[in-house]
């Protein structure tokens, strides 16, 4: 199939990107680079021997995206191109709805337009809001504490309500649960701008140096040892994921939670990456963080019996390939 990936040059876009591929698919990029470095499509033309088209456009620009529609036909989307940065989202809500809705939108419109039928969603776990894990899918969504939460659920029910109108459409909402690890050739990976926000981007500049210790949110939850729970899931893991849903598309709205179904804790999560990198990080209790929950991950099993999907690698392998992608860092 040929796939219109947009931001396919950030984390998770990239990984993907490698695994349509490795599957014979064609892929074209559209990633305005906001938070992206256009070095990645070099990488990943090295990393495939294929050369991507390539597109520096913004999803929300109408008459620009018509212009990539125009030159291809494709037969599915890939939508991971949207604003992630949980509290930056809290300091300028309008950015936010304005990019991830109306990106939405204008590619669902244009999809319309061309008769491409096949749409896959970028969404998060943070759509459940605090409710008691293993999440399943068929849950109620619960508010969400922060306006990128609002954006994924209000993009999920924008997307199911057009594919209800429109019968053709074949459209898969993925929940992300916490993707973490990088390619095992150490040559993409996250790479956030600024001090990162989560948990792993954040140790591997502890681990390296470059920041002198990880604060751990609170150890007084209802966990097992007080600090925070979370499915971890390899992002190739994940970008295997969504070429399982790709291919698995029927005429409807499907939902897929996207992770291991296991819980770790922020204790737990240092330990091994302490352990399989032999390093040190250092790390301090501080108060809880504002937003956040106890427990948080996945029951798996919908991905596992309708994509045949089962995320392989474990917390020692997102550790080590976390580790090797930090160190092949020049900043
Ligand atoms: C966060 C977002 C979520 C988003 C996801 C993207 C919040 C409240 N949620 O999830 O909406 O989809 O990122 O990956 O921000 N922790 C520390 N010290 C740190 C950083 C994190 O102890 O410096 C702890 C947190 O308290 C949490 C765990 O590590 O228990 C994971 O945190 P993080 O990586 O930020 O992910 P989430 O909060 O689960």
């Amino acid at each position: 199939m040929k796939i219109l990936v947009t931001g396919g040059l950030g984390f998770i876009g990239s990984h993907t990107t490698i695994e349509l591929i490795a599957k014979k698919h064609e892929v074209v990029i559209v990633d305005n680079l906001v938070n992206a470095k256009i070095d990645v499509l070099t990488i990943l033309e090295g990393i495939t021997n294929e050369t991507i088209p390539f597109y520096p456009y913004d999803v929300t620009n109408y008459e620009k995206m018509s212009e990539v529609f125009q030159q291809h036909q494709f037969d599915g989307v890939i939508h991971f191109a949207g604003l992630k940065a949980v509290g930056e989202s809290v300091e300028k809500p309008l950015e936010y709805y304005q990019n991830n809705l109306i990106s939405t939108m204008t590619l669902t419109q244009l999809c319309r337009e061309h008769a491409v039928h096949k749409f896959v969603f970028s969404s998060s776990a943070t759509v459940y809001g605090d409710q008691e894990s293993p999440l399943m899918e068929h849950f109620e969504l619960k508010k969400t504490t922060n306006p990128y939460g609002e954006t994924k659920a209000m993009c999920e029910r924008i997307l199911s309500d057009v594919g209800h109108a429109r019968p053709a459409f074949e459209i898969s909402l993925l929940r992300y649960f916490n993707p973490i690890g990088a390619h095992e050739s150490g040559l993409i990976g996250e790479n956030p701008n600024g001090i990162p926000n989560n948990l792993m981007p954040y140790i591997t500049k502890v681990a390296k140096g470059e920041l002198s210790k990880l604060n751990v949110f609170g150890d007084d939850y209802d966990t097992v040892d007080g600090t925070g729970v979370r499915d971890y899931i390899h992002v190739v893991d994940l970008a295997k994921g969504h070429v399982a849903a790709l291919e698995h598309l029927t005429k409807g709205v499907h939902i897929y939670n996207l992770g291991t179904g296991k819980g770790t804790s922020v204790l737990e999560l240092i330990q091994t990456f302490e352990a399989v990198n032999h390093v040190n990080v250092p790390f301090e209790i501080v108060a809880r963080r504002a937003g956040d929950i106890a427990t948080c991950y996945s029951d798996a099993s919908k991905a596992k019996e309708e994509l045949h999907f089962v995320a392989e690698k474990g917390i020692a392998e997102m550790c080590r390939d976390a580790w090797r992608f930090e160190n092949n860092q020049l900043n």
